[in-house]
């Protein structure tokens, strides 16, 4: 009988991505996905530890398991990825149980490690020795063993895949777990980026979002050459079937005038830069050891609008970092207001264990006040973002149709009609009615409503139709 495998994932897309590998290299073993963690025989969760919550809720989840294991022992529960790599055998001492915890450079390892647990070899813990020497020979290595897996079936939509270019993290921000756990920065090899964006292609891939912490850093020498980003897009661009290029998630100091070239000239590339900010106040930037001051910050979004007056800029911030005063604050909000993002992330400071911004920094700033900060932050974004969506209303935008919306995957349909969602160039959410036939098509669609995280559009009549349209001849099937 097929081997059963559960697996929840949290996290960034980084994690997404390595679960869609781990998934692929099990089912090469013969397993099959269940859908609850009662009926597997293997359970694993890919976790993240960039706040300490998402550790905990990791933890409780495991906890309810502690049962299951008990009536079924021969069940594999596993922690992979980056709190396996942060807790190491620390998630045996709180969860006795686990019988494997493997870190984010040695995913490869997981079906012969599952193996081993199954013969009988007792509990089995992978993870980086340092973020020196081996640590950065077996990441790489990684590289080679894993990334070419691909799984259709485990990604959000056939028609997008992550690509991984970039593993780990050198900028050190002293709030920041990840180059801890991720280990060392390293780019890919941009023939193997290559070969794997047209393997997706062929399978019926049209857009393909770049991973790396920090994209835009992106470096790979080779005899004397230099790739860099802008170069990996222009590559990338000649892939028939690739429709559209994304890339996240970007560094400010490193968003060249190249890569602004780039995003301008090369048609396949979304207008779209998440270029985190993280505060608006030069004393918390440098507390934070971002790198830049918030008038490079400005600049460098000047910069963007410059060349491409059309990019949806986002961000990421933080509020409530050690010391962090109302003045501080009111820098943030300030910066927010004016820089008009699209959209920004905002989260409330959550203290790291081994960052220096927890041996250094005492975190100050009670939750109650981080809390009504980021309702603040939030409350100013949201209406940012939903006087930009409005002045979309009645415009017509080129969608990708991803697949049903999450409203309609829930309710019964008639035939083939339904509730579809998709993505424009700037990569907003629309949502409108459609036949299931549309996915994977780009469509022409105009925005009839909006509110702050969503648009609501029409397909133009003459593809609504029997006839299905699409932009490119080899997907009407
Ligand atoms: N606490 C809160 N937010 C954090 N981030 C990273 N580390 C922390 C932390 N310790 C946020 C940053 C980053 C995003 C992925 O998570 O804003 O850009
Ligand atoms: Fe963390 Fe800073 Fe690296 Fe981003 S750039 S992953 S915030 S250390």
């Amino acid at each position: 009988m097929t081997k059963q495998l559960y697996i929840e994932t949290v996290g960034c897309q980084m994690n997404l991505l390595d679960s869609e590998l781990v998934v692929a290299s099990l089912r090469k073993q013969g397993y099959a996905l269940a859908k609850k963690a009662s009926r597997a025989d293997v359970i694993l969760f890919n976790t993240c530890s960039v706040r300490e919550h998402a550790e905990e809720k990791i933890y409780s989840a495991l906890g309810r398991l502690k049962h299951i294991k008990r009536q079924h022992p021969k069940k594999v529960i596993g922690v992979i990825g980056c709190m396996a790599q942060n807790h190491q055998s620390k998630v045996f001492q709180r969860a006795p149980f686990v019988d494997l915890v493997v870190g984010p450079g040695q995913l490869h390892q997981i079906p012969d490690l599952i193996h081993r647990v199954m013969e009988n070899g007792g509990p089995q813990l992978e993870v980086s020795l340092d973020r020196k020497g081996e640590h950065r020979r077996t990441v790489e290595q990684s590289f080679e063993s894993y990334d070419p897996l691909r799984m259709p079936e485990m990604r959000p939509s056939r028609y997008q895949a992550f690509v991984r270019i970039q593993i780990g993290c050198d900028k050190f921000c002293t709030y920041c777990i990840v180059p801890k756990v991720r280990g060392p920065e390293q780019g890919r090899n941009p023939d193997e980026i290559l070969a794997e964006a047209r393997q997706l292609a062929d399978e019926g891939c049209r857009e393909i979002v770049l991973l790396g912490q920090t994209v835009n850093s992106y470096r790979y020498q080779e005899s004397g050459k230099t790739t860099r980003l802008s170069d990996l897009l222009y590559r990338l661009s000649d892939i028939q079937g690739i429709d559209r290029l994304k890339f996240v998630t970007n560094y400010p100091r490193d968003m060249t005038i190249d890569l602004l070239h780039a995003v301008r000239d090369l048609p396949k590339c979304a207008h779209y830069l998440h270029v985190p900010a993280q505060s608006g106040s030069n004393r918390m930037l440098r507390q934070m050891k971002r790198g830049y001051t918030v008038e490079q910050y400005r600049e460098m979004l000047s910069k963007i609008r410059e060349h491409i007056p059309t990019a949806a800029v986002t961000s990421d911030f933080i509020v409530g970092f050690c010391g962090e005063t109302e003045d501080d604050f009111a820098l943030t909000c300030d910066l927010v207001r004016e820089s008009r993002f699209k959209n920004s992330f905002i989260f409330k400071y959550s203290e790291r264990p081994g960052t220096k911004g927890a041996d250094r920094y005492p975190d100050d700033i009670s939750d109650p006040v981080k809390k009504d900060r980021n309702n603040t932050l939030l409350a100013i974004q949201n209406a940012i973002s939903e006087e930009m969506n409005q002045q979309k209303i009645g415009r017509e935008y080129e969608v990708l149709v991803e697949g049903p919306s999450k409203s309609s995957r829930k309710q019964e349909h008639q035939g083939n009609r339904l509730q579809l969602t998709g993505r424009t160039m700037t990569d907003d959410i629309v949502v409108f009615d459609g036949n299931l036939r549309q996915q994977g098509q780009l469509l022409p669609i105009t925005i009839y409503d909006a509110n702050a995280f969503t648009l609501f559009g029409e397909v133009r009549m003459e593809h609504v139709g029997p006839e299905v349209y699409s932009l490119s001849p080899e997907f009407t099937n």
